[in-house]
């Protein structure tokens, strides 16, 4: 059967909806069954980092698979995915902010300049907020289609610094193997882009 239909299939959405909560869904269990290790907090904190990167990096390799395949219907998760990357950036935020710092609002601004890498962190989350905020089809009405195709590269800046705080982090431990992994595999997906850009004004 061909996957495009697959794609269309009615159940195909909240499949991949209920696919994209498991992570959270096994991080809550490790929690609630203190199943997260030595050092739960630590767990909590850099496996939704962890998830965040992988979503960011999952739905930029939409459109370049979508290309690649002709399985146009794929289009039809892009939301969703942007979505849980955004979903994920906020339960990072919120397990930092909780369980590092108390919630405390003033010891968390006094911790940006003491540790430079969680600037870069809540700069590429407050660029995801324009587009969590956009992501629905009034707002797209609204902006323009060109308006908002603009706003919502916005998510390359994103992953760069999501990537830059990542290694960031990783540099302090000399610990770069991860890192390294996710810089190629990023690169991959803007060079995609570029390349695509570059080759667009011969084409017309
Ligand atoms: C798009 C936004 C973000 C992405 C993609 C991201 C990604 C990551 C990744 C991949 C890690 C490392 C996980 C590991 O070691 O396996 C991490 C760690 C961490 N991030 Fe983020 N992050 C983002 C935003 C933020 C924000 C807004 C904050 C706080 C204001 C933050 C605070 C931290 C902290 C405290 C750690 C753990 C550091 C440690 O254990 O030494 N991150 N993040």
């Amino acid at each position: 059967m061909n996957p495009s239909r697959w794609l269309l299939h009615p159940a195909a959405k909240p499949l991949l909806f209920v696919s994209c909560l498991l992570p959270f869904g096994w991080l809550f269990y490790g929690a609630a069954a203190n199943q997260l290790g030595a050092n739960p907090a630590e767990a909590l904190i850099r496996s939704t980092g962890d998830w965040t990167l992988r979503f960011l990096c999952i739905t930029l390799a939409v459109s370049p698979l979508r290309q690649a395949t002709g399985w146009h219907a794929l289009a039809r998760w892009r939301r969703m995915l942007g979505l849980f990357s955004f979903f994920y950036a906020l339960l990072h935020f919120t397990a930092f902010a909780w369980l590092d710092m108390g919630l405390d609002l003033a010891a968390i601004l006094a911790d940006i300049p003491k540790r430079p890498f969680i600037l870069v962190g809540s700069l590429a989350l407050l660029l995801m907020l324009p587009l969590a905020a956009t992501s629905f089809n009034r707002a797209i009405k609204a902006l323009g289609a060109a308006r908002w195709q603009a706003l919502h590269r916005l998510v390359y800046a994103s992953v760069l610094l999501g990537l830059l705080h990542f290694f960031w982090m990783r540099s302090g431990k000399n610990d770069f193997g991860e890192v390294a992994i996710y810089a190629v595999v990023i690169a991959a997906l803007l060079g995609w882009r570029l390349w695509r850009r570059l080759r667009a004004p011969s084409r017309t």
